[in-house]
């Protein structure tokens, strides 16, 4: 197979490629973006060509079989292999998306596979998600309340008040809406972004938590919550077909309600 031709004024440069071993029929390139800042070299872009008949269907399965059998130095973090954990978050064909339910069959041409975009790189396709944790961890993501739970059975909620939770107890903090988001590349030292932003509001509507005025007023500030231009990154972008945006135009609404 031909390799990747890259255009010529191209940042990163084309790295190694990888053969497919003789006799495969079916083969497929992954081109597949690779950095290690220890080293001091440039990022470059390597292609590995995998015979898709001796390979699992889903991009994972792909990076796995590189990973195992042709170059273990790739670096990528993966666990469940089940779109729950959202480990495996990761740009492919220039969306971002968990690469363990991303099919190969739905990628035409060529994979690129590249980290999450606008973060620091730790190596190859793991970005560094101390920033985005940190703010997680800001928004109190537990629950608070003063009432003593009563003393024989937990807090109850009505079916209507837990359906509220929905579009929000899915989540998996994947960073994928994030870091698809405008604001949130320009503005992540201040904006809490899309993922956190639903996290906010899936305490806020939560019927058992007694600290909604607080949660609040932690977002009441020109840009935890306000650089949100509503521009649906986060929404097209969603694996788990979330909608974050919707969850931002609710904590807007409820902030003018309280005035
Ligand atoms: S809202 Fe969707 S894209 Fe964003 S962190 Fe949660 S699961 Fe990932
Ligand atoms: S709707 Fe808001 S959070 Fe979502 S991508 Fe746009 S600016 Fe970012
Ligand atoms: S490996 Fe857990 S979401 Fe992909």
């Amino acid at each position: 197979m031909a390799e990747f031709t890259l255009p010529a004024n191209s940042v990163i440069k084309s790295g190694k490629t990888w053969a497919a071993p003789a006799g495969a029929t079916r083969v497929k390139n992954f081109r597949v973006y690779r950095y290690d800042p220890d080293s001091g070299e440039n990022p470059r872009w390597d292609t590995y060509q995998i015979d898709l008949d001796q390979c699992g269907p889903m991009v994972l399965d792909a990076l796995l079989k590189i990973k195992n059998e042709i170059d273990p130095t790739l670096t990528f973090r993966r666990s469940c292999r089940e779109g729950i954990c959202g480990s495996c978050s990761m740009n492919i064909d220039g969306t971002n998306t968990l690469a363990c339910i991303k099919a190969i069959d739905a990628c035409e041409g060529d994979v690129q596979i590249s980290p999450l975009p606008h973060m620091e790189v730790v190596k190859d396709l793991i970005p560094d998600l101390t920033h985005f944790y940190a703010q997680y961890a800001s928004i109190k993501p537990w629950m608070q309340t003063q009432t003593p739970a009563p003393p024989d059975r937990e807090r109850l909620q009505s079916p209507e008040d837990r359906k509220k939770l929905d579009n929000h107890y899915e989540c998996i903090l994947c960073a994928c809406c994030s870091t698809s988001c405008p604001s949130y590349w320009w503005n992540s030292d201040r904006y809490l972004g899309p993922a956190i932003l639903l996290q906010a509001n899936r305490w806020v509507v939560d019927s058992r938590d007694e600290a909604t005025g607080e949660r609040l007023d932690n977002l009441e500030d020109p840009f935890r919550l306000y650089r949100c231009h509503t521009i649906m990154n986060c929404t097209n972008t969603c694996p788990k077909g979330l909608n974050p945006a919707k969850s931002i135009a609710e904590l807007k609404k409820k902030m003018i309600e309280r005035r």
